[in-house]
C-alpha cells in the first residue's frame, strides 16, 4: 500500500473533530428541497454518501436568511426545518460520516419568489440578470450598516447549525456568490473601506469569519470554500486568491477548500468537461430565461475540456502559501489521482460528481488502489438542480433512490 493512499484512508482531524478518512462529499446542491425543506430523498441521499465510506458529507447552501437563498426551494437556516435537519445529521452519523453544512449568502444574485426585501442587495448596484423574469431584474448596494446586520445573519444561522448539530461549517467564500461577489473587482465596485484593494474586498468575509468564529467557539471547525480565480475579465487571479488564503488563514480558518469559477459568468471553470448548455435549456421552462441562455451561451459557458485534477497547480500555490488545513477540489474520479493529491500534502479530498456517479468510490478506492470511477463529466447532473425532483446521475439514476416501503 502507497504512504498516499494509507494517508487518504487513516483518520484525520479539523480542529478537535475526527473524520474517518480525509475524503469529503463537496457541496452539491440536491434541489431536493422543495419550498425550502429537506426532503425524504435529501436526506437518504446524504445518508447513502455516508455508507459509500466518505469522511464527511456536506449539506449544500444552507442559505445564512431567507433571502440568501437563490431561489425559494433553497434551505435557509432556521427553527421551521430543525427537525429534517436533525434526522438528516443523525442518519449520517449511524454510517460512521460526519456532516457539513454549507453557509452562503447569494447577495444580488436571487431569482427567489418569495424574496422579502425590495431587491436583492450585493456590494454594488447592478443589473440582476437571474432575476430578470421573477420581478427582481435589479440588485441594489448594501449600505455599511446593512453590511454589519448580513455579517450577524451569518453568525446567528451558524450558532443554529452548531445547535442543530452540524459537525462543521464550510463558509462560501466563492463562485460569485454574497461574499465573493465583494472580493471580485469585477463585481466591487465600492469606494468605502469595502471596496478599491484586495485588504478591503476581503473585509466582508473577514468579518463574516470573525463573527461565524465567535458565535461557533474556538473549538468548531470552519471550512471554507474560495475561488481561486473568478475566471473572468477584470475578476480575482490565483495571484489574489494566494493573499486571500493568508488573510483567512489569520482570520481563523481551519481549512480552505480550493475552487474557482462563477456560477452566474463563468460556470464551466468549476466543472470542466461537456457544456452545461444544452441542458440547461432543456430544462428552462421560461422562453425569455431559453432565450437568454442561447444569447449569453457561448461567452458564458467556456470551453474546458475535462482533465483530472484540472486545479491542481493552483491549489499548490495555496498549499504553499498557508499552514492551515487545504482542501483539494476538482476532477478526482481515479484512485491515482487521489493519492497524487494525497502526496502533495493536501489534507482533505472534497468528491463531487464521482460520489453522484457512485455513492461507494471512496470504499472501492480503500479496496483497490487502481480503482476508477465512471463519471464522464457530461455535467447533466449539475443542469438538474431545478429539476422537478432534483439531481441524478443520468448513467446511475436509481443510485439516491428511496428504498422500497
Ligand atoms: C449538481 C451539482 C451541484 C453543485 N452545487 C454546488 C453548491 O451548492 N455549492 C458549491 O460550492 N458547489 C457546488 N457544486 C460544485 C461542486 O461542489 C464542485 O466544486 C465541482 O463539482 C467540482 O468537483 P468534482 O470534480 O469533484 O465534481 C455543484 C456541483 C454539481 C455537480
Amino acid at each position: 500500500m502507497s504512504e498516499a493512499h494509507e494517508r487518504c484512508f487513516t483518520e484525520a482531524r479539523i480542529n478537535g473533530l475526527t473524520l474517518r478518512n480525509r475524503l469529503i462529499k463537496s457541496a452539491t446542491f440536491e434541489g431536493k428541497s422543495p419550498g425550502g425543506v429537506p426532503s425524504p430523498e435529501l436526506l437518504r441521499l446524504h445518508e447513502r454518501i455516508g455508507e459509500g465510506g466518505v469522511g464527511m458529507t456536506t449539506l449544500a447552501y444552507c442559505a445564512a436568511e431567507a433571502d440568501g437563498r437563490i431561489h425559494e426551494n433553497q434551505l435557509y437556516m432556521h427553527e421551521g426545518i430543525r427537525p429534517q435537519l436533525e434526522q438528516l445529521i443523525d442518519r449520517v452519523h449511524r454510517t460512521g460520516a460526519r456532516v457539513a453544512g454549507q453557509l452562503g449568502h447569494c447577495g444580488n444574485f436571487s431569482k427567489n419568489r418569495e424574496f422579502q426585501g425590495r431587491r436583492p442587495l450585493g456590494p454594488t448596484r447592478a443589473i440582476n440578470p437571474l432575476g430578470l423574469t421573477y420581478g427582481l431584474p435589479f440588485a441594489g448596494a448594501l449600505t455599511v450598516s446593512q453590511i454589519r446586520e448580513r455579517v450577524q445573519v451569518f453568525a446567528q444561522a451558524a450558532a443554529f447549525m452548531v445547535d442543530v448539530g452540524f459537525d462543521a461549517i464550510e463558509i462560501h467564500f466563492g463562485h460569485g456568490y454574497g461574499i465573493s461577489q465583494f472580493i471580485s473587482p469585477r463585481t466591487n465596485r465600492r469606494t468605502d473601506q469595502y471596496g478599491g484593494p484586495l485588504v478591503n474586498r476581503v473585509r466582508f468575509g473577514l468579518e463574516v469569519l470573525e463573527a461565524v468564529r465567535r458565535a461557533v467557539g474556538d473549538r468548531f471547525p470552519l471550512l471554507g470554500k474560495i475561488s481561486m480565480t473568478d475566471g473572468v475579465r477584470g475578476g480575482t487571479s490565483v495571484d489574489d486568491a494566494v493573499e486571500i488564503a493568508g488573510m483567512l488563514e489569520s482570520g481563523g480558518l481551519d481549512v480552505i477548500v480550493c475552487s474557482g469559477g462563477t456560477s452566474s459568468m463563468n460556470p464551466m471553470l468549476l466543472f470542466h468537461g461537456d457544456s452545461m448548455m444544452p441542458g440547461l435549456i432543456e430544462q428552462e421552462k421560461n422562453p425569455l430565461m431559453k432565450l437568454g441562455i442561447r444569447l449569453a451561451g457561448k461567452r458564458m459557458f467556456r470551453e474546458y475540456p475535462y482533465r483530472e485534477t484540472y486545479f491542481l497547480d493552483s491549489a499548490r500555490r495555496i498549499r504553499e502559501r498557508v499552514r492551515c488545513g487545504v482542501c483539494y477540489i476538482g476532477g478526482v474520479c481515479t484512485g491515482e489521482s487521489i493519492e497524487r493529491v494525497m502526496s502533495e500534502g493536501f489534507d482533505f479530498i472534497q468528491l463531487g460528481r464521482s460520489l453522484l456517479f457512485d455513492p461507494d468510490f471512496p470504499r472501492r478506492v480503500q479496496e483497490e488502489r487502481g480503482h476508477r470511477n465512471g463519471c464522464t463529466h457530461c455535467n447533466r447532473c449539475a443542469t438538474l438542480i431545478d429539476a422537478p425532483g432534483g439531481i441524478l446521475c443520468p448513467l446511475k439514476p436509481e443510485n439516491f433512490e428511496l428504498p422500497a416501503a
